[in-house]
């Protein structure tokens, strides 16, 4: 007799595993079933995020900020450190201590939520009136029926067709996030969240960093004041960003005993050039991955990305089986597919699961951090709503000054008439943690005269957002 479960969840990225505690939390007798395998073969659940994503590039991206601290900034505080050095294999041997100690925490919660984990690929195979049949590969194959199913399968990095990924030379994230030595020269295509931040850590660490992004303009999502301000910090960094290039081929060749990429591409005025480098990282977005997941066999429809089709609550074509994370529309973030994975939980429940969908912050982890939630200016303008607007500039800020990083502003934009906010801009220092209270704000429908009216701690970044607030009624009190 197969074994039978409430809830089955396929995948254990942050929107399978936390899906599955909450489920499990709730009472349901629940599974989750994931297929990454760690460098010993053994189970490694956190997805994307946990292996390949979120926490490995962070662990990067602080390391690699210590030494270009280090290195350009100890001096500006009178500590003068002589022969600095760089070993790249401990750096990315902490990286993989940190994501094991996360791939283990995870492990420890199932086990503390009673969850069920199963190593080994989740394959549709049938549906009937007992439930959902489930073949789980794995070191232990087995098949088990769900009442209910939680899809959250992740995504995959898009190649260019005529570059496949070998992780060698031609880099997804996974590549760029295990290089061994730094490379001389190191090119990236597409100047997206992971081109900047991948570009950023490498430069740090002394590569010559080359991006090659597609669109006329940069970082085309975000506040363009910011964007702006951003791309002149990156300028000076030297982070060569080359706009409104048409990448041609690309060809991995040996130059005696060096391997090195070539890229054919032209720039913004039609001119050819080739950009010569020892890596190359592929970062022109996410697709949905339903690779091995066998959906015909249940019926579950997928839209022309190869997405998962869900409505507004995650709900598929098929009564009983739900979707989240990067597997469905919207932005690809673990923190979006966590609170799908929540919200489907309680919705399985009998709950009134909810998210937000315009209050879900965005960060982009390079020096200066780049966080937004809400409405852009450009937005607002196309939209036709009538707005205010404040910023306020980390140089006003004494704990920006005292920390020796003033780079940036905060940016608030709230209704012309309410006063309600409708948008918060953050490039600068801690912008990931200042982002916080601006999403509550929204959350709670906050006014830019509420947060202007609450006592921030001085000395804190947090008082500039106080300022921008300020700022909206041009009554800023430090600047
Ligand atoms: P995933 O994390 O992709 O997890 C899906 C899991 O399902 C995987 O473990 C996979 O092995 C498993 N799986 C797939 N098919 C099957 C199957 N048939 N059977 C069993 N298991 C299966 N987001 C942020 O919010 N902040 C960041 O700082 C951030 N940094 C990132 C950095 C990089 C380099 C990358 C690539 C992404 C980053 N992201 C970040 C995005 C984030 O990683 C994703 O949005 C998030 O992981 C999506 O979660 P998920 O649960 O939907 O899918
Ligand atoms: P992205 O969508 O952020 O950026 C891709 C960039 O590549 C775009 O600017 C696009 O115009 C460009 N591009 C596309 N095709 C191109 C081509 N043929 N030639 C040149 N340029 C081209 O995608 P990215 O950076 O791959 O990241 C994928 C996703 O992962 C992000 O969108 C985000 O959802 C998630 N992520 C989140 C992070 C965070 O929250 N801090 C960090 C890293 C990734």
């Amino acid at each position: 007799m197969n074994k039978t479960f409430d809830v089955v969840v396929i995948g254990a990225g942050p929107g399978g595993y936390i899906a599955a505690i909450r489920a499990a939390q709730l009472g349901m007798n629940v599974a989750c079933i994931d297929e990454w395998k760690n460098a010993a073969g053994g189970p490694a659940p956190g997805g994307t995020c946990t292996n390949v994503g979120c926490i490995p590039s962070k662990a990067l991206l602080q390391s690699s900020e210590h030494f270009e601290q280090a290195n350009h900034h100890f001096a500006d505080h009178g500590i003068d450190i002589k022969g600095i050095s760089l070993d790249v294999e401990r750096m990315v041997g902490r990286k993989d201590a940190v994501v094991k100690q996360n791939n283990e925490g995870i492990l420890y919660l199932f086990k503390k939520n009673k969850v069920t984990f199963m190593h080994g690929r989740g394959s549709f195979v049938s549906s009937g009136p007992e439930g959902f049949g489930i073949q789980v590969s794995g070191a232990n194959s087995e098949q088990i029926t769900a009442k209910q199913v939680v899809v959250a399968t992740g995504s995959n990095a898009r190649a260019l067709a005529s570059a496949p990924f070998d992780e060698e030379h031609i880099l997804s994230n996974d590549g760029a996030l295990r290089i061994g030595a730094v490379p001389k020269r190191l090119g990236l295509i597409g100047s997206g969240v992971i081109g900047l931040e991948m570009g950023s850590v490498w430069r740090r660490l002394g590569a010559e960093v080359t991006v090659l992004e597609g669109l006329p303009t940069f970082l085309g999502a975000v506040d363009e004041q910011i964007a702006k301000e951003a791309k002149k910090a990156f300028d000076k960094q030297g982070l060569k960003i080359e706009l409104g290039v048409q990448v041609g081929e690309i060809q991995v060749a040996k130059k005696g005993k060096h391997t090195e990429v070539h890229v054919a591409y032209k720039n913004a005025k039609g001119e050819s050039f080739a950009l010569e480098v020892d890596k190359l990282i592929v970062s022109i977005g996410r697709v949905p991955n339903t690779v091995g997941l066998n959906p015909e066999a249940v019926g579950l429809k997928l839209d022309e990305r190869g997405a998962v089709v869900v409505d507004e609550e995650c709900r598929t074509s098929v009564p009983g089986i739900w979707a989240v994370g990067d597997v469905v529309r919207g932005p690809m973030l673990a923190h979006k597919a966590e609170e799908e994975g929540v919200a489907v939980a309680e919705r399985m429940a009998g709950q009134h699961g909810h998210v937000n969908f315009n209050t879900i912050p965005w960060v982009i982890y390079t020096s200066p951090e780049i966080a937004w939630v809400g409405q852009t200016e450009q937005q607002l303008k196309a939209s036709g709503r009538a707005y205010k607007a404040g910023t306020f500039p980390f140089l006003a800020n004494g704990r920006a000054r005292a920390l020796g990083d003033t780079t940036g502003m905060v940016k608030m934009l709230a209704d012309a008439v309410t006063d309600e906010i409708l948008g918060v801009h953050i490039v600068g220092p801690m912008a990931s943690e200042l982002i916080a209270e601006c999403v509550m704000a929204m959350e709670f429908r906050a006014s830019s005269e509420d947060i202007a009216r609450i006592c921030h701690a001085h000395p804190s970044l947090s008082e500039s957002t106080k300022e921008a607030a300020l700022a909206v009624d041009k009554r800023t009190l430090n600047f």
